[in-house]
């Protein structure tokens, strides 16, 4: 069967899928984003060279292969011609390589527009979104009144079906929030960007299960990360799609049974972003330390990542939700200089332990982790190309990584370069390469 692997974040985003999926894919055919936005920013650096890419698969960066954009994408039109001038800026030519879905569904400035007054209105309990009209995208998506990019390149539908959808959503907006909407311009903008996006569009689908027959291998770049995802995450602190493994299913229309593979990727640490609960968090100064250190910093709104310890309940959730055959620890080195680091290996609520991940934030915002703490190896890792050259500390907090989920590490990242980049010999990732 050919290689058809997901790449999924085990945690609440940025765990490095970026840097991963450039590594791999140039062992792969094509990567193909199946769902979220240009909420997502994956940090690309090679040969000192800075990519972030929000919509179009890292897997572009690879000079000839084949990127794709699939229907469970929201796309925003300006954020996808936004994105292909400045790889054009970069030197990275896309022609013939880039697909994007004729069924993604559209993100339009209202969106944007709409999102910030239902943040307002939360008050405290905002989610701390992007911004990016995400998801009032995909509630208009789920309520079957979305536009979508076979509308955007048909100007006479497009034209009729934009009309009719101003008109709801300015009223709605009216009654709702007591402002109407800006929404001078938006048609001419949007056939100008049609223009730039129409040579792209194409069945994504179809493409995905021609390439799979044909024994071509493909690459589902994940975006966001489990505990981000609609049905299975922190709700509703949570992002507006599935972000898991099988979301790449539905996101790009193919069968589960033609998947061959599941990659998590987790840092040696948590981070987050946007409100919600947070067990492992940090305490001030230590956070901070790991934000200095890790330069956690939203690649999207540059935005503080809040940040905590690893935590193992949270990573076996992620293991079994997305089927995770091989796991992938970045941002090892961020702890080159740590001297204690602590592990959390269970949760308590009102005295007994968890044992399973609760469905009620409230419920995780009153756990109690249960710590394990390991030696420190204090020394630096940002150049050892081999696992068995790492300092044994750090192997010990692999190997009990690895032990107490019961999944192989497959890779270990000790910096944000391409090369900065360990792979165990006699993984299954290995054998994927
Ligand atoms: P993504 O959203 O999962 O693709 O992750 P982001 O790109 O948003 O955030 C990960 C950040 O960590 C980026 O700035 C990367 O360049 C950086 N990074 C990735 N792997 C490593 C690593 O092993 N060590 C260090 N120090 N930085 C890394
Ligand atoms: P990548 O792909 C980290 C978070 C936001 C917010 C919540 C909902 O880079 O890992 P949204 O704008 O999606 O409605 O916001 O989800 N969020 C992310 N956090 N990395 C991301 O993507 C994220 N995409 C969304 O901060 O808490
Ligand atoms: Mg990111």
């Amino acid at each position: 069967m050919a290689k058809a692997i997901a790449i999924v974040g085990a945690q609440w985003g940025d765990e490095g899928k970026g840097k991963v999926v450039d590594y791999l894919a140039g062992s792969f055919d094509c990567s193909a984003r199946y769902g979220g936005g240009h909420n997502a920013g994956h940090t690309v650096i090679i040969n000192g060279q800075r990519f972030v890419l929000q919509l179009i698969p890292c897997g572009i960066l690879r000079p000839g292969k084949k990127a794709i954009i699939g229907a469970g994408v929201v796309v925003d039109p300006a954020a996808l011609v936004s994105e292909l001038d400045s790889l054009k800026n970069g030197g990275v030519d896309v022609s013939g390589r880039l697909f994007v879905s004729n069924r993604a569904h559209l993100i339009f400035p209202f969106h944007r527009e709409l999102e910030k007054s239902s943040e307002a209105a939360r008050g405290p309990h905002r989610i701390g979104t992007t911004s990016r009209g995400i998801g009032p995208a995909y509630e208009d998506k789920m309520a079957r009144r979305g536009l979508r990019v076979c509308d955007l390149v048909d100007a006479e539908r497009f034209e009729r079906k934009l009309q009719r959808d101003i008109e709801e959503k300015d009223a709605f907006s009216r009654a709702a929030y007591g402002s109407p909407l800006d929404t001078k311009g938006i048609l001419e903008k949007y056939q100008e960007l049609a223009e730039r996006i129409r040579g792209y569009v194409t069945d994504t689908s179809a493409l995905v299960n021609r390439a799979l027959k044909q024994g071509e291998s493909i690459l589902f770049e994940g975006a966001q990360g489990t505990m981000l995802d609609i049905d299975h995450g922190t709700y509703p602190y949570v992002t507006s799609s599935s972000a898991i493994s099988g979301g790449a299913c539905t996101g790009l229309g193919f069968s589960p049974t033609l998947m061959t593979g599941v990659i998590g990727v987790t840092k040696a640490y948590t981070t987050r972003v946007g409100g919600g609960p947070f067990p492992t968090e940090m305490p001030d100064l230590d956070a901070q330390a790991v934000r200095d250190r890790g330069n956690e910093y939203g690649a999207v709104t540059g935005r503080p990542r809040r940040c905590g310890w690893l935590d193992l309940v949270m990573l076996q959730y992620a293991v079994q939700l997305n089927g995770v055959d091989s796991l992938v620890v970045t941002k090892l080195d961020v702890f080159d200089t740590q001297k204690e680091i602590q592990v959390c290996v269970g949760y308590r609520y009102k005295g007994s332990k968890l044992t399973e991940m609760p469905a009620e934030v409230e419920i995780l915002a009153e756990v109690t982790p249960e710590y394990k703490t390991v030696a420190g190896w204090q020394k630096r890792t940002d150049h050892i190309r081999e696992a068995q050259e790492l300092p044994e500390a750090a192997r010990d907090y692999l190997k009990f990584i690895s032990d107490s989920l019961g999944v192989e590490i497959g890779m270990i990242s000790t910096g944000p370069e391409r090369d900065a980049t360990i792979v165990p010999r006699g993984t299954k990732l290995a054998a994927w390469l």
